[in-house]
């Protein structure tokens, strides 16, 4: 079984849907976090999942900060890192430690629309596909190699609530799933899930 660590910032939907994933691959082991009051601990403790805040605010800089999260990746054994609504970009500590072993999902597909506020700016744009996007990390916000991705055709009578829903449905079916191959080793790179 590999040992999986989800890092998020607030809600953590997500990170639950991951971590609800019964599978003969993977298991969630631990949940790290920058925000003292993120939603994603409350499911924590219902899951019974081992989670720590680590506050980039009480460290001198980002490699402290990291240093720190490295402990507790450490103690418990992590394998992979699973990024999930986590609002910071992940630094040189990180990377090398677990090269090609982190991957986050966004809901856009990119390169389309990084950054904040992602299924927004598509509408404003007005697209009429947009959808999810998992891919590796690298040193910069939302780039990496795609892993996976899947379209969602949208529309003007739609509200930014009626996307958002529908983005989240997709995440939490696709995350899942995604992990699971890759962590099997079955993902051939440039797969596309539809
Ligand atoms: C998701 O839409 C994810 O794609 C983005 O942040 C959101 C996190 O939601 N990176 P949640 O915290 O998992 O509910």
């Amino acid at each position: 079984m590999k040992r999986l660590a989800v890092f998020a910032s607030g809600n953590g939907s997500n990170f639950e849907a991951i971590a609800k994933y019964k599978n003969e691959v993977y298991e969630v082991k631990l949940l790290i976090c920058d925000q003292k009051d993120a939603y994603a601990f409350r499911r924590a403790e219902r899951l019974n999942i081992p989670f720590y805040v680590v506050n980039f605010k009480d460290y001198k800089d980002k490699a402290s900060y990291e240093t720190e999260i490295l402990k507790y990746l450490k103690e418990y054994e992590i394998d992979f890192i699973a990024l999930a609504g986590y609002m910071r970009l992940i630094g040189d500590v990180l990377l090398s430690e677990y090269d090609n072993k982190i991957v986050n999902i966004h809901p856009s597909l990119l390169p389309a629309f990084p950054g904040l506020h992602a299924i927004e700016q598509a509408i404003n744009y007005g697209v009429k596909v947009t959808g999810v996007t998992i891919h590796y990390i690298d040193e910069a916000m939302d780039r990496g190699k795609i892993i996976a991705q899947k379209s969602l055709s949208i529309n003007n009578e739609m509200s930014i609530d009626d996307v958002e829903k529908k983005i989240h449905k997709i995440e939490h079916l696709l995350y899942k799933k995604v992990l699971e191959e890759i962590l099997r080793g079955d993902n051939k790179d440039e797969k596309s899930i539809d």
